[in-house]
């Protein structure tokens, strides 16, 4: 488990920049917070780590985005929103494993709406909101140990 705090937007993004090359292909990070935690502006750093040039904009609506990735071993990162999913049963026709794939990463916010039904999870990254800018990101799972081995998070 590592823990971190951040006190500004731009602070956020700079984590989720130096997450991307940490995370290998075929992995799905889950997002929890509640709503205006960060969850898309982290994923907005990200996407800049992995070089998108698409804009990176929450798909509340759509439930996925895709974003192609330029270069690297990974080819393209999907973006989810669960926020509207009512029952984990509507997760399982978005039919994610069949748009995973070893070249593919995906990064879920309201991850735990899926109810455990996503495979490949690497990690969970919870964001708590505190005063004004302040956010505490709690990361568990696998990828904590890629991160700290990595060092990007120091
Ligand atoms: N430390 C911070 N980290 C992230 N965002 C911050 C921070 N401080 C202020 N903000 C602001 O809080 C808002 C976070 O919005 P964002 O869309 O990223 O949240 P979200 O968790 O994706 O919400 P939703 O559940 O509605 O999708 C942005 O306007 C951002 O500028
Ligand atoms: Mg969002």
């Amino acid at each position: 488990m590592i823990r971190r705090i951040v006190t500004s937007a731009q602070e956020m993004e700079a984590l989720g920049e130096a997450l991307a090359p940490v995370l290998p292909g075929g992995s799905v990070l889950l997002l929890h917070g509640d709503l205006g935690a960060g969850k898309t502006t982290f994923v907005r750093g990200l996407g800049r780590g992995f070089g998108i040039t698409s804009p990176v904009r929450s798909p509340t609506f759509a439930f996925i985005h895709h974003h192609d990735v330029p270069e690297g071993p990974v080819t393209e990162l999907l973006h989810l929103d669960l926020y509207r999913v009512d029952d984990p049963r509507e997760v399982d026709a978005l039919c994610v494993g069949e748009l995973m794939g070893d070249e593919v990463v995906a990064v879920v916010e309201w991850g735990e709406l899926a109810g455990g039904r996503l495979d490949g999870v690497i990690g969970s990254l919870t964001i708590a909101a505190g005063d004004d800018t302040e956010r505490t990101l709690t990361l568990d799972g696998p990828l904590a140990a890629l991160v700290h081995d990595a060092g990007v998070w120091r």
